[in-house]
């Protein structure tokens, strides 16, 4: 007793408590574990973590595995890039939480738009297995779980399905890949900040490469959080081509593998974005009848309950043709490289007697495969978007070059911005160091 008073005295009291505490705490975390049969691993030994993952012992790839909860019988959905002339018998081997699974036939579905390319777009679908809880899957080309367990396992996405109401954005931009030496800083970063005025929340963007100054804004928006670059080393693993024409442009895969970066994107924001808008990095959706995104989706949701792909006519803006008063020939913005929208204000009809490509806002929870302009599987209805109510405003080289400007339309809308559209773009690139002075 008097040495217990002893000690509370000298304060060592706590210190008898802290220990008394780890050694429970010890005990708690120790006793379960050394129970027999209980020796299990949280994770498969290998998970990727690269984007572009190889299949062992196939000329194949997988790039994300979500969960599937639209079909019945499916439970994981892989985004793969398949080599065409190659397909043998492929096995999804799960990690079940705690214990793994011997694999289950998987059933290949490859998409239709490979424009004779050897390799293509494949969805893998994983059927549903009973008493498994799948945190983590790869492909095998045998159905034994102990020999696939030391191949690289995917992280299962999408496990929870989120309600919208819980969602982080509203409206997410997916632009397909960026390569090559792309520098285009001024119309990225006018694109970008018009993006914001009209109620964009979140830049998604698929990166090969791309040139010096482009590389110092994306790192610069990254970091605030606006746009998010998913890396795309594609070129490690095959020789894509940077056309749609195997003959013409050479190559392995479509444009970089655009089409698998689409399609995995919408899958990334399933259960994050009420919204996806899949286009390019010059173009630029833009409403013209509301002064945002979501005040024209409202609208257009409510004209069409059922409609879950809103198709938006692409219209081309002449970078050849300058409005002639200069106004927005600004000298702060003259040594930023790229194009300056502001200044290409003329729109080219479209020939509508050929084929007009249009662009896509998704619901991308309707959505099971995707192309460029258009859905190849979904579940809801497709409304083509009148062009007076939305167009994308694409600033390029012209397509019918031998239109002159009074054969041209003048289309002013994104001077509507320009009060707020300005500063924030010379903010922006400040931000960046892409302002001298
Ligand atoms: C998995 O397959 C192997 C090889 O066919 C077999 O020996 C093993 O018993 C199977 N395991 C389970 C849990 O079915
Ligand atoms: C998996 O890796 C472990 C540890 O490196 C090794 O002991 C085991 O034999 C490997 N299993 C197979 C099937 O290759
Ligand atoms: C993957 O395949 C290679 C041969 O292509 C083989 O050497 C290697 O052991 C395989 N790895 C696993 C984990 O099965
Ligand atoms: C999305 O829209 C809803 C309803 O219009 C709004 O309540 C919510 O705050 C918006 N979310 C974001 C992230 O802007
Ligand atoms: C884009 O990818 C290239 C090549 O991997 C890399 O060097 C560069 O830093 C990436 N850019 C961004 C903005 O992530």
């Amino acid at each position: 007793m008097q040495i217990w008073l002893m000690m509370v005295k000298r304060r060592t009291f706590p210190l008898l408590i802290a220990s008394a505490l780890a050694v429970m705490v010890y005990f708690i975390f120790t006793l379960p574990r050394s129970q027999p049969g209980n020796h299990q691993h949280l994770y498969p030994y290998h998970v990727s973590d690269q984007s572009i993952t190889p299949v062992n012992d196939t000329k194949h790839f997988m790039v994300g595995a979500y969960k599937e909860h639209r079909l019945e019988g499916s439970s994981v959905r892989i985004i793969s890039i398949f080599r065409r002339d190659s397909v043998q018998p492929l096995y999804c081997v799960f990690y079940c939480g705690s214990h793994w699974a011997n694999g289950t036939k998987a059933e290949v579905q490859m998409h239709s738009d490979h424009f004779g390319f050897h390799f293509v777009t494949t969805d893998v679908l994983c059927p549903n297995l009973p008493d498994c809880n799948p945190s983590h899957v790869t492909l095998a080309t045998q159905a034994d779980a102990k020999l696939a367990q030391n191949q690289t396992f995917l992280r299962i996405q999408n496990l929870v399905k989120r309600e919208e109401e819980e969602f982080q954005f509203n409206f997410t931009v997916c632009w397909s890949n960026l390569f090559g030496d792309y520098n285009n800083v001024l119309q990225v970063t006018q694109t970008l900040e018009m993006y914001k005025l009209l109620g964009v929340q979140h830049v998604v963007v698929y990166n090969t490469s791309c040139g010096p100054d482009l590389e110092r804004l994306l790192q610069s928006y990254t970091q605030e959080g606006f746009v998010e670059v998913v890396p795309w080393p594609i070129d490690q693993h095959m020789n894509p081509s940077r056309g749609w024409q195997p003959s013409e442009h050479g190559g392995d895969i479509h444009y970089y593998g655009q089409l698998t970066t689409l399609n995995d994107c919408v899958y990334r924001h399933m259960y994050q974005s009420r919204y996806v808008l899949l286009n390019d990095i010059d173009e630029l959706i833009a409403p013209y009848q509301h002064q945002t995104l979501p005040q024209m989706m409202d609208v257009l949701q409510r004209q069409n309950p059922k409609a879950e792909v809103f198709l938006i006519e692409n219209h081309i803006f002449p970078k050849s043709q300058f409005e002639p008063s200069g106004r927005f020939e600004r000298p702060r913005w003259r040594d930023v490289p790229g194009i300056n929208i502001m200044e290409h204000i003329y729109r080219e009809e479209p020939d509508y007697r050929i084929y007009h490509p249009s662009k896509m806002i998704v619901r991308p929870r309707a959505v099971e495969q995707t192309s460029v302009h258009s859905v190849l599987r979904n579940f809801g209805q497709t409304v083509k978007v009148p062009p007076n109510v939305c167009h994308i405003i694409h600033v390029r080289v012209p397509l019918r070059g031998g239109l002159t400007k009074k054969e041209l339309h003048e289309d002013k809308r994104v001077w509507d911005y320009e009060k707020q559209l300005v500063p924030n773009v010379d903010k922006a690139l400040e931000k960046a160091g892409l302002l001298r002075m």
